[in-house]
């Protein structure tokens, strides 16, 4: 048995025929072959496959394809257009070296930008409770969350922090 659904995928509609089980992560990324969202467990704790259902970010693989019919979705893919200047985020993780390997940091963004969008200018300590539910193994966390309050400056118009980010 299929369902018909249609969804908004970074300003694109896609109709597809999908098993009720499916779950929204797999049909994201094999389905519509964006690869951006990862995969890192198999417990809903990692945070790897988080993006935006509508304006807030969940974690796609606690959700079926099917209860995102008729929503729009933002993955990593959407956050800038092609060719055009990326998301403050992805500027603020530039800058600040907030990321190593680099598997949590789709999930990282999409996380931040719903933390910036409800928070503007976050405290170090809300952005770390912020981003519990994202994991990092690899970045010891403190350039990551200088990534997001360089991001926040930059949304609030203000001159951003300068970069001297921590290797660990
Ligand atoms: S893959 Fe780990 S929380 Fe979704
Ligand atoms: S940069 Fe490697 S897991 Fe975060």
């Amino acid at each position: 048995m299929t369902k018909k659904i249609t969804v908004n995928v970074n300003g694109t509609e896609h109709t597809a025929e999908v098993e009720p089980r499916l779950l929204l992560v797999h049909f994201i990324r094999e389905v519509l072959n964006l690869t951006g969202t990862h995969i890192g467990c198999d417990t809903s704790s990692c945070g790897a496959c988080t993006i935006l259902l509508g304006d807030k970010s969940i974690k796609s693989c606690t959700v079926l394809a099917v209860q995102a019919n008729g929503k729009s979705i933002t993955t990593v893919e959407g956050l800038a257009p092609e060719g055009g200047p990326l998301d403050p985020i992805q500027e603020g993780f530039k800058e600040n070296h907030g990321l190593h390997c680099g598997f949590c940091t789709p999930g990282m963004m999409l996380r931040s930008k719903e933390l910036l969008a409800n928070n503007p200018n976050p405290t170090e300590e809300e952005i770390r409770w912020g981003i519990a539910g994202n994991l990092c193994r690899c970045t010891g966390y403190n350039n990551i969350v200088k990534a997001i309050q360089w991001a926040g400056a930059k949304m609030r118009g203000e001159e951003t922090p300068s970069t001297e980010p921590e290797f660990v």
